[in-house]
C-alpha cells in the first residue's frame, strides 16, 4: 500500500486561455473574447425579446399584425446568423491560419512523441532525450514537431498555444512563441486510455542563457555512477531488468514504450508530471506504479530494502 502523501500534486497550476504568454496564444484569446462578447450579447438580447413576449401574453395586449410578426422572424432568425456567423467564421479562420505559419527562421525545434501515458522530449540539434518536461527559451520562436508512438494524443499548454493532436504515423508542427518565463502546465487533450488524465508535463520558459546552460548541462551526460552505493544501484538496475524497458545513455538500450532515465534527476516531476520527483516519491513509484496510477506500463517491483536504496542512490545521480 502507498501512503497517500505519496501523491501530492508536482505540477505547476493549470494556466488559462485567458491569461497568454505569447503572441499565438495572446490571437486565440482575442477570438475567445471575441466570441464570448458576442455570444453575450445575442443570448442578452434573446432574454430581453423573450421577457418581451411574455408580458405581452400576460397583458393580453392585441396581437401586432401578421406581417409584423413574419418581419421580425425574417430579420432576427435570418439576415442576423447570416450577417453574425460568417463574421465569427472568417475572424477564426483568420486566427487559425496565421498561428498555423511556421515560425520565422532561428526557431528552436522540439520532438515530442505522445505514448500512453506519457511525453517524450527530444532536441535533435543537442542531441539530448528526455521525458515530461520540455525547455523552450523565452522570446524564441519555437517548433514542436509531434507525433505518437501509439494510440492519438493531443497536446495542449492552455496560456501558450492551441491544441494540436499527436497522430501515429504522422508528424504535426505546432509553433509559438512564450515571452515570459515561467513553469507551464501541458495536458493530453484527447482521451487516449485510462491514465490520460494523469498525463501532463511541465514546460519550462527561461531566459535564453539559462536555456543554453540547460542544454549544455544534458550533453554532458556521464554514465558512470559516483561513489559505491550508485555503484551497486546500476547493477540493481540491470539485475532486476529496469533496462529492459527503460534507457540509460552507455547503460541500457531500453524500449519504445518507456521513458529515457539518461537525465532522470534532472527532471522536477516523475510519472508524468503526476508526483514531486523526490526520494519518496521515487521509491513508492518504482515499488508500486499500479498503486500509484492504475493501468500504467509499468508493472510493481520488490527489492530488498538495501536494493532498493541503492537503485535510489544511482538514479537520483542521472543528471
Ligand atoms: Cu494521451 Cu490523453
Amino acid at each position: 500500500m502507498v501512503p497517500a502523501e505519496l501523491a501530492p500534486v508536482a505540477a505547476p497550476e493549470p494556466g488559462s486561455v485567458l491569461d497568454p504568454v505569447g503572441p499565438e496564444a495572446a490571437q486565440i484569446a482575442g477570438l475567445t473574447w471575441f466570441m464570448i462578447t458576442l455570444g453575450g450579447l445575442l443570448w442578452l438580447l434573446t432574454v430581453v425579446f423573450l421577457v418581451l413576449a411574455l408580458r405581452h401574453r400576460a397583458h393580453r395586449e392585441p396581437r401586432a399584425s401578421d406581417r409584423g410578426a413574419k418581419s421580425f422572424i425574417a430579420v432576427w432568425g435570418v439576415v442576423v446568423p447570416i450577417v453574425v456567423l460568417p463574421i465569427v467564421f472568417a475572424y477564426s479562420l483568420v486566427v487559425g491560419v496565421d498561428i498555423s505559419r511556421p515560425p520565422p527562421p532561428g526557431e528552436l525545434t522540439v520532438e515530442v512523441v505522445g505514448h500512453q501515458f506519457w511525453w517524450e522530449v527530444r532536441y535533435p540539434e543537442a542531441d539530448v532525450v528526455t521525458a515530461n518536461e520540455i525547455h523552450v527559451p523565452v522570446g524564441r520562436p519555437v517548433r514542436l514537431e509531434m507525433t505518437s508512438a501509439d494510440v492519438i494524443h493531443s497536446l495542449w499548454i492552455p496560456p501558450v498555444a492551441g491544441k494540436l493532436d499527436l497522430l501515429p504515423g504522422q508528424t504535426n508542427t505546432l509553433s509559438f512563441r512564450v515571452d515570459e518565463p515561467g513553469r507551464y502546465l501541458g495536458e493530453c487533450a484527447e482521451f487516449c486510455g485510462i491514465q490520460h488524465a494523469r498525463m501532463q508535463f511541465v514546460l519550462v520558459a527561461q531566459p535564453a542563457e539559462e536555456f543554453a546552460e540547460h542544454l549544455r548541462a544534458l550533453q554532458a551526460t556521464t554514465a558512470e555512477p559516483v561513489g559505491e552505493l550508485a555503484e551497486a544501484g546500476r547493477e540493481v538496475y540491470l539485475a532486476a531488468g529496469c533496462g529492459q524497458c527503460h534507457r540509460i545513455e552507455d547503460v541500457s538500450e531500453g524500449a519504445d514504450f518507456a521513458p529515457d532515465l539518461t537525465h532522470l534527476a534532472t527532471r522536477d516531476t516523475i510519472a508524468a508530471g503526476m508526483l514531486e520527483n523526490t526520494r519518496g516519491n521515487l521509491a513508492g513509484w518504482i515499488l508500486d506504479p499500479q498503486g500509484l496510477k492504475p493501468g500504467v506500463r509499468m508493472p510493481p517491483n520488490n527489492l530488498s530494502g538495501a536494493d532498493l536504496q541503492a537503485l535510489l542512490a544511482y538514479l537520483e545521480s542521472l543528471e
